[in-house]
């Protein structure tokens, strides 16, 4: 038997129709909100992402899938969609349209993780990233948007994390300041901070190692030390959100994992997750596409991890999803059968799910599988009945049936529950 690739997973039913039920959810709230679709190629030169997310990142240094094509260039699996848009803004000069430019994605990212729960090599993410904006205000949206959609799928649990990251000139004085606070404890760091220290210092803010979280909890946070300018802006982007009544906590340890952030950065933890599991994470990277040698556009936005989204969907969100029940059309007879496909056609168009039985088994095993699938009801086509221009509609939770015209029976089913016979 050939396995799958350790870290990638199989969407099977009834956890699929989850994920689509919750794209469906996103595009519909995020293009509500003016958000368009961008849908960009998996694969990307290395060099974007070593630009884009950065050198010293573990995204970089650790985790891309990153192999010679056969002409000997360097190609990287993205492991995120930021850097991603942020190349096809300048490629595709989309400075040139009306700005700010809003644009959502929803697809699989790789990245060579160690495995737990929650963290795959192949994941999903839902993203959004608003770019040509560089107000307080713009922050707020994105922010809200991503509220919005969360209300939208019944979560009423998840807490939005937000901290001021300052601007990239802040950042030298903080680090210089944090090593020296951490100094006297540097060989009590865990083995990675202590790496981290000179690749990638702010880092060791995010450790997840005990004693590595006491140590930096007795430092200054990163917000105190940062610009005037940039206080100012998350402060602006905390009112703004106090004021649409959507709940932020600061949280002064957070940074991210990704170099291309400044000011405002943001996460959503899950209760049900735990630690480690934060199921969005994003903020604002307003030098990112100059970097990468485009015109200085700022940019916001975040990324979703639908797999975590999907492990801790509401309950009521799940039942509404997996709630609709199919009815099933069973021909008795050869002659029955374009008069049960017509009949499904009929209460597909109507918004009912229906399902022809094809496998040319008896009246009682169909009905036996009929139930096992869940079915509502099931529409019996026998030469009888269809000589007399009517069916027979046998409800499968009270086992009671009834003839009924042809011509009624989808009327009678239609819509996504329809009504029982009586
Ligand atoms: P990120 O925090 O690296 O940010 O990833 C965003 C989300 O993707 C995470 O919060 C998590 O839910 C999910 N995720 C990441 N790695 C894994 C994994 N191995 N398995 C399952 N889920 C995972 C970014 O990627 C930024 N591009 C977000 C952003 C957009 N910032 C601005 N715009």
């Amino acid at each position: 038997m050939i396995r799958k690739v350790k870290g990638t997973r199989d969407i099977l039913p009834p956890e699929s129709p989850l994920w689509a039920a919750v794209e469906a959810e996103a595009r519909r709230i995020f293009g509500g909100l003016g958000y368009e679709e961008i849908r960009l190629p998996v694969l990307e030169p290395t060099e974007l992402f070593v630009r884009g997310v950065g050198e010293g990142t573990d995204i970089v240094t650790k985790e891309m899938y990153t192999f010679a094509d056969r002409k000997g260039r360097s190609l990287t699996l993205r492991p995120e969609g930021t850097a991603g848009v942020a190349r096809a803004f300048i490629e595709n000069g989309l400075a040139q349209r009306p700005q700010p430019q809003r644009l959502y994605y929803i697809g699989p990212m790789f990245r060579y993780e160690k495995m737990q729960r929650g963290r795959y090599r192949q994941f999903a993410q839902i993203g959004i990233e608003l770019l040509g904006a560089e107000t307080p205000q713009a922050d707020v949206e994105v922010i809200m948007a991503l509220h919005l959609f969360l209300a939208a799928l019944g979560f009423d649990d998840l807490e939005i994390q937000l901290n001021n990251l300052g601007d990239p000139e802040d950042r030298p004085r903080f680090v210089a300041g944090l090593k020296r606070e951490l100094e006297p404890h540097r060989e009590e760091l865990c083995g990675d901070c202590r790496r981290r220290w000179d690749e990638n210092p702010l880092r060791i803010l995010d450790c997840k190692v005990p004693t590595c979280r006491e140590l930096v909890a007795a430092t200054t946070p990163i917000a105190e030390l940062v610009s005037p300018e940039a206080r100012t802006h998350v402060e602006a982007v905390e009112r703004g959100l106090a004021d649409l009544g959507i709940p932020v906590r600061r949280a002064p340890r957070l940074v991210r994992g990704l170099d291309y952030y400044l000011r405002t950065v943001f996460e959503v933890v899950s209760p049900q997750l735990g630690e480690g599991a934060v199921i969005c994470g994003g903020g604002r990277y307003d030098r990112l596409i100059a970097d990468l040698g485009g015109p200085q556009v700022p940019g916001i936005g975040f990324a979703i991890g639908e797999d975590r989204l999907v492990e801790v969907l509401p309950e009521p969100f799940k039942a509404r999803v997996l709630g609709v029940r199919p009815v099933v059309v069973l021909p008795l007879a050869g002659e029955a059968v374009p008069a049960a496909f017509a009949l499904a056609r009929d209460l597909i168009g109507r918004g009912s799910r229906a399902q022809v039985e094809v496998t040319g088994r008896s009246l009682r095993a169909a009905l036996k599988w009929a139930t096992k699938i869940g079915a509502r009801a099931a529409v019996i086509v026998g030469p009888d009945e269809l000589a007399a221009g009517e069916v027979t509609v046998r409800d499968l939770d009270r086992g009671e049936q009834e003839r009924v015209p042809l011509a009624d029976v989808a009327a009678r089913l239609a819509g996504p529950a329809g009504t029982a016979p009586a």
